[in-house]
């Protein structure tokens, strides 16, 4: 028996500012399994995780709901706890970084890294919205990119030819909060002296298994030399002020990572787990974090710096997955692939995305791609087709002919004793996350089990009173191979394995299951297990998908882990911009549409286009009673688009940013409705 192992796990921090969607879903998906394998393998294992709830696009988000971003993020953590509920990812604690642990431990860690002298302070300038009296962010500040001129970049990179540079070289610079060119003022920053930690971070490289991509991108990042890392942002900020300067808060990537260590302390608090024993520079426990590539560097050069000065033990591995891509593209609201982990479980059963992700996913830092198509061929075929199966194929006679009685056992039981061969085999791809090649495994022993069902025909038996015995010991034999293969998927879709137990009145299945004899029983009355994606229903969640677009982008756009990062904006013509017919209209009346939480319903007063209906993805931003008699921009000969709520005819414009939320544009005094925009 390997000796028991502990470990600690972590999923990214979502942002507290937006749903979950499935490109987030890869990782916890992906992190789940992992945990559930280790869990039935005996070991003590924590899994834990936290919404990621400060900095300045939650506390803008909240500014602009009207509501605190304690609100907000109140409201946000339900709402991802009962998606991550939906999908069945087993937290051990999901907590906040917005916590008297984080605020501690962060204060802990800051002082260590502070007394043992590695911080500074230096004077910065900075850009600063005179309008909105605060310092901003590079992604709020936007303008023309200093390299190819492309209008509207953001403060540190342009979207169209890769470029990246500093706030202060974008040409016509505005702040994105008020539109005013920001001024730049000086302030005090407080730095992270990263260099400080070279060698222990070669160290750590050196004795640690991490993946290929992550070394070469390390080696990268020691050749191009460790930069200090400004760790402080000026009030108004969300977030927690740093001891001993008032006014400055912790930046939010500095208290991020800590939420892991938070959420733990919670949890060891609550059950008396020993919290030093996991976190203690010589631990004997192990501590993984599973992330997106987006977000290497934070883990793996700042974190374990920060954790090794502040006398904390470091990651045994960082666990870095690719992006999700749908169809083979980059999600998009308007193709109706952007689909929230709500909607997906509006219309689809989890464990089939469990199962798809899970067949998809290996140990390399690859992108993986859901082809919607692909996905339901493939649990139709395997889970449903193959695996369920065998278990209704036997379980029919086991309950007609032998009251649910299981017996014998086929003499010619090698089936099994293939199925337990695979035992180990598949234990190491699970354990390196090669998830995909593990159920490879499985799918070909669902295939062995089958052929041997197929060859000893129960059906045929069944007619001849003669071979009563024998359609036991092949049913019985089919049932055990059932429960056998239900082990290894189990860390995969746990529901459906539950429901296996129930019928199979097993017991919880675990590793050592596969070494128990499943001898003489009753079973229950089988019920389907899983059934078939049916396209109708694919389709009707890509629609609700598309409804949730919005004529303007809403505020929610991707910032997590999983998504892929943005396509360039190829140019286009003076022709074809002059197709768009852009007008200006009057909001006759505005008012909420029932069953659709972001959408407003406008009467619109377009002068000679007369009277259009559009519906509008403002309603986080606007409230409806407040837009009457306000002028907005409308593309007025859009195709009108049928709603579940009605036709919408035509799409009002706003500007919108990742994180910084929905601005209608409006027109100057004196414009009337329906006069043209150019
Ligand atoms: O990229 C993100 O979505 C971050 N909220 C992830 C934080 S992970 C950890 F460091 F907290
Ligand atoms: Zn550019």
């Amino acid at each position: 028996m390997t000796p028991q192992r502990r470990i600690l796990v972590t999923s990214a921090l979502p942002y507290a500012n937006g749903p979950i969607h499935i490109g987030h879903l890869v990782e916890y998906i992906q992190t789940d399994i992992w945990v559930r394998f280790q869990k039935m393998r005996g070991h003590e294992c924590w899994y834990v995780c936290a919404d990621d709830a400060h900095g300045t696009p939650i506390m803008l988000r909240a500014q602009q709901e009207g509501v605190t971003p304690e609100a907000l993020i109140a409201r946000v953590w339900e709402q991802h706890r009962a998606d991550f509920a939906g999908f069945n990812i087993g937290f051990d604690n999901y907590h906040s970084t917005h916590s008297p642990e984080n605020k501690a431990i962060s204060a802990l860690i800051y002082e260590r890294l502070r007394d043992a002298g590695h911080t500074t302070v230096r004077t910065i300038r900075q850009a600063y919205d005179p309008v909105k009296e605060m310092f901003l962010p590079d992604r709020f500040i936007r303008g023309k990119c200093p390299r190819c001129a492309t209008p509207d970049q953001y403060g540190d990179s342009c979207e169209h030819c890769g470029a990246t540079y500093s706030p202060t070289d974008l040409i016509d610079a505005v702040s994105a909060l008020s539109g005013v060119a920001p001024e730049l003022r000086d302030s005090d920053h407080v730095f992270f002296q990263l260099g400080h930690f070279e060698t222990v971070l070669r160290h750590w490289l050196a004795q640690n298994d991490l993946q290929p991509g992550v070394v070469n991108k390390l080696q990268e990042w020691f050749d191009a030399g460790l930069q200090d890392w400004d760790i402080s942002r000026d009030a108004p900020y969300f977030g927690f002020e740093i001891p001993g300067h008032p006014g400055k808060y912790f930046y939010v990537w500095l208290d991020a990572p800590i939420g892991y260590l938070a959420s733990f302390r919670n949890l060891c608090d609550r059950t008396g787990i020993d919290f030093e024993l996991y976190t203690r520079p010589d631990s004997p426990a192990e501590m993984y974090h599973f992330i997106g590539k987006d977000i290497t560097y934070f883990h793996t050069l700042f974190w374990p710096a920060m954790l090794h000065g502040a006398n904390f033990r470091l990651p045994t591995n960082v666990f870095v997955h690719g992006f999700l891509t749908v169809d083979g593209q980059k999600m998009s609201k308007s193709r109706g692939t952007f689909i929230t982990a709500r909607t997906y479980l509006d219309h689809l059963n989890p464990e089939c995305l469990r199962y798809y992700f899970a067949a998809k996913l290996g140990p390399a830092i690859d992108d993986i791609d859901l082809n919607l198509d692909d996905f339901q061929a493939r649990v139709n075929s395997d889970l449903v087709g193959k695996v369920v199966n065998i278990g209704s194929r036997c379980a029919a006679f086991v309950t007609r002919d032998f009251d649910g009685h299981l017996s014998a056992l086929d003499d010619d039981s090698s089936v099994l004793e293939s199925i337990k061969a695979a035992r180990d085999e598949i234990a190491r791809s699970f354990e390196a996350r090669d998830f995909a090649r593990a159920m490879r495994e499985v799918m070909l022993l669902a295939d062995l089990v089958n052929q041997y069902i197929d060859r000893r025909k129960p059906w045929v038996l069944a007619k001849d009173p003669a071979a009563k015995a024998e359609l036991a010991a092949v049913c019985g034999t089919g049932l055990r191979a059932f429960r056998l293969l239900m082990v290894y998927l189990k860390p995969v879709v746990p529901t459906l394995v539950d429901a296996a137990e129930q019928f199979l009145r097993c017991g919880p299945l675990n590793w050592a299951s596969l070494d128990e004899t499943f001898g003489d029983c009753t079973i229950g009355p089988f019920t389907p297990l899983m059934n078939r994606i049916e396209k109708t229903k694919l389709e009707a969640m890509v629609e609700a998908s598309k409804q949730q677009e919005t004529a303007v982008q809403a505020a929610s756009a991707p910032t997590a882990a999983a998504t892929a990062p943005a396509v360039e904006n190829p140019t286009i013509s003076i022709d074809e911009f002059a197709k768009v017919d852009l007008r200006i209209a009057r909001v006759v009346e505005a008012r909420p549409v029932e069953g659709a939480d972001k959408l407003v319903q406008l009467l619109l007063d377009v002068g000679e286009c007369g009277q259009r209906t559009v519906f509008a993805g403002i309603k986080a931003a606007y409230a409806p009673e407040a837009l009457t008699g306000r002028l907005v921009v409308l593309v007025a000969n859009l195709a009108p688009r049928k709603m579940r709520f009605g036709l919408s005819e035509g799409m009002v414009l706003a500007a919108s940013g990742t994180d910084s939320g929905v601005f209608l544009l409006k027109a100057d005094d004196g414009a009337t409705p329906g006069m043209r925009v150019k």
